[in-house]
């Protein structure tokens, strides 16, 4: 399948098969064919045209693309999106990137925007991956957020999870010096795994003042993957590492 952009959906078979640019090779999702609601057609077609960001090779002036100087919030995979509209409606003062391989969140996240009457958030329909080492300027994110990844419990799987040393190094140089990585997850081992990972990250700080996990933050609302977790019985772990150097 290959999408508008070109992107083309992987498959446990084809991920070898991409362009060599990039090193980290193994995607963190496989895009499935969604279904768009009419809803999610419309908004796309409606609110795309102002707040979509294509990928492109070299970085956004953020400054131009929103019209103010502000910090910026970036968020990898934002689902549906309500609760990324929502953090974005609570901090007025704040310009917030979305990032979203699935088109239909992607059209979920436009209209609940326009339904909100939240204008400080840009979207991206494409693997963060790729927008993060092209599109996004080194030293310019105040603040970095991945809420509740896909876990890829199976252990053969493991290898699909986001988190890995190599990409914490991209999202660092991203990052201003004191900009926090923000990750929340509902999986224990994958929250064990995302402590290992960023203990041994070189220029982060825990902070947790226990050096594991920070409480949940109050201005991060319930999404709807943490919702699903929660009903499951799951608990939550709230992680967050200051970029120091
Ligand atoms: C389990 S869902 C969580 C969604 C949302 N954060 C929530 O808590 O409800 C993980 C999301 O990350 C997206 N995703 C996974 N890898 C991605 C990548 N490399 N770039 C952009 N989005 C990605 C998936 O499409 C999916 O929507």
């Amino acid at each position: 399948m290959t999408t508008p952009d070109n992107t083309t959906a992987t498959s446990a078979q084809d991920e070898t098969t991409e362009q060599p640019k990039y090193l980290r090779r193994i995607r963190s999702f496989v895009l499935r064919e969604g279904r768009l609601t009419k809803g999610q057609q419309r908004s796309l077609e409606l609110f795309w045209p102002t707040m979509g960001l294509e990928h492109q090779p070299q970085p956004y002036d953020f400054e131009q693309v929103f019209g103010r100087k502000a910090d910026l919030v970036l968020e990898i995979g934002f689902g549906m999106g309500k609760s990324f509209v929502a953090m974005a409606k609570a901090a007025p003062e704040l310009d917030f990137i979305g990032i979203e391989v699935h088109k239909p969140g992607v059209g979920a996240c436009l209209g609940e925007a326009e339904t909100e009457g939240v204008k400080n958030i840009r979207l991206f329909e494409h693997d963060a991956v790729e927008i993060l080492n092209d599109s996004i300027a080194d030293g310019s994110l105040t603040t970095i957020q991945l809420f509740f990844p896909d876990p890829w419990h199976k252990t053969r799987h493991h290898k699909r999870r986001i988190v890995q040393p190599d990409f914490v190094q991209v999202l660092r140089r991203k990052l201003k010096i004191g900009g926090v990585f923000h990750m929340a997850t509902d999986w224990e081992n994958y929250a064990e795994h995302m402590l290992e990972v960023m203990t041994a990250a070189e220029g982060y700080q825990n902070l947790a003042t226990d050096n594991l996990y920070v409480p949940r933050p109050d201005n991060r609302p319930l999404t709807k993957f943490e919702n699903r977790g929660v009903k499951l019985g799951h608990g939550v772990w709230d992680l967050m590492f200051k970029k120091t150097n």
